[in-house]
């Protein structure tokens, strides 16, 4: 009988949010094998020894250890987490420059291991990131992925959940655009079920379109608002890197709204961006092109134009 592949994971970075992504991981046991890195050797040791401790209770035998550069080279995944945190009332932007620099040195000690797997990046400003991932790497763009608006599609379904009193994943609609404050819902996409959104909408319905448009900046205001309360958000960003996991691992097809660099899908080209994607065993399978309305595509532009001219002030 054919052996099982064996999913070997390398998470770069020990903070909150790498390590709720391990802790998730690790529930779910979403992987074989998982590698901790970070430039506190003695943190990512303390970490994988407190995971360790939990493996009896995951009904699985996931194998952590803190690793070295070098454990990168037969890792299927490699999750990038390291970087600053964004701090309160700080733009995901503000922090380009100094995580840009992390990355260099990151990516270096990665290609030099002979690494040929999926990236999954995570540190913000994300989908600069992970252009920055794309371009150092020379990889082809579907084995470079950043988290995009995954999460956001997820804050999303939640508040419209909420609303409609309708399981969140019956919910299908998206977040698409930067991973930011420039991210906007389309939502002439937007489903309940099999239901257009908008038909759920008018003067008779109880529920009108502005309500939708709250829910949205109530999405794109999340972060900020997490952060003032608890100087950092990391749970939702590291199941949403989880679920991610799984459908890299799972060979799903599903479609996440993570960030892909664009070829002339919407217009776009040069971009890496939050966009519906069918994600499976190699990574980016193919891009969703959704029939966008007029102004619902000028605001996929506008969040490309701001990701391009930040990228070129770096
Ligand atoms: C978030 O949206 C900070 O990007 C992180 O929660």
């Amino acid at each position: 009988m054919k052996k099982a592949e064996k999913r070997k994971v390398v998470l770069i970075g020990t903070g909150m949010v790498g390590m709720s992504y391990a802790y998730a991981i690790l529930n779910q046991n979403l992987c074989d094998e998982l590698v901790l890195i970070d430039i506190n050797k003695k943190k990512a040791e303390g970490e994988a020894m407190d995971l360790n401790h939990g493996v009896a209770f995951s009904g699985g035998n996931m194998e952590i250890y803190a690793g070295e550069y070098s454990d990168c080279r037969d890792a299927d995944l490699i999750v990038l987490t390291a970087g600053l945190p964004q701090k309160e009332r700080q733009s995901r932007l503000d922090l380009l420059k100094e995580n840009r620099k992390i990355f260099e040195s990151i990516l270096h000690s990665v290609l030099q291991s002979g690494f040929c797997g999926i990236f999954l990046v995570a540190t913000n400003p994300v989908d600069i990131m992970t252009r920055i991932v794309y371009e150092i790497s020379g990889f082809s763009p579907e084995k470079v992925i950043g988290t995009g608006t995954a999460l956001d599609t997820a804050r999303l379904r939640y508040l419209l959940g909420e609303k409609f009193m309708i399981d969140p994943r019956n919910m299908h609609a998206y977040v698409m655009g930067e991973h930011g404050d420039s991210e906007f819902v389309p939502w002439s996409q937007a489903m309940m079920a099999t239901k257009p959104i908008f038909d759920l909408c008018g003067e008779t319905k109880g529920c009108h379109f502005q309500e939708l448009l709250e829910l949205e900046e109530e999405v794109r205001m999340a972060a900020y608002k997490i952060i003032e309360a608890k100087k950092a958000t990391y749970y939702g960003i590291g199941m949403a890197m989880a679920r991610i996991t799984k459908a890299i691992f799972g060979n799903e097809y599903s479609v996440l709204t993570v960030s892909a660099y664009l070829q002339g899908e919407y217009g776009e080209s040069g971009i890496y961006i939050g966009i519906p994607c069918v994600v499976n065993r190699m990574g980016i399978q193919r891009i969703v092109e959704l029939p966008l309305g007029g102004e619902e595509k000028q605001r996929l532009h506008s969040s490309c134009e701001m990701l391009e001219n930040t990228y070129q002030e770096i």
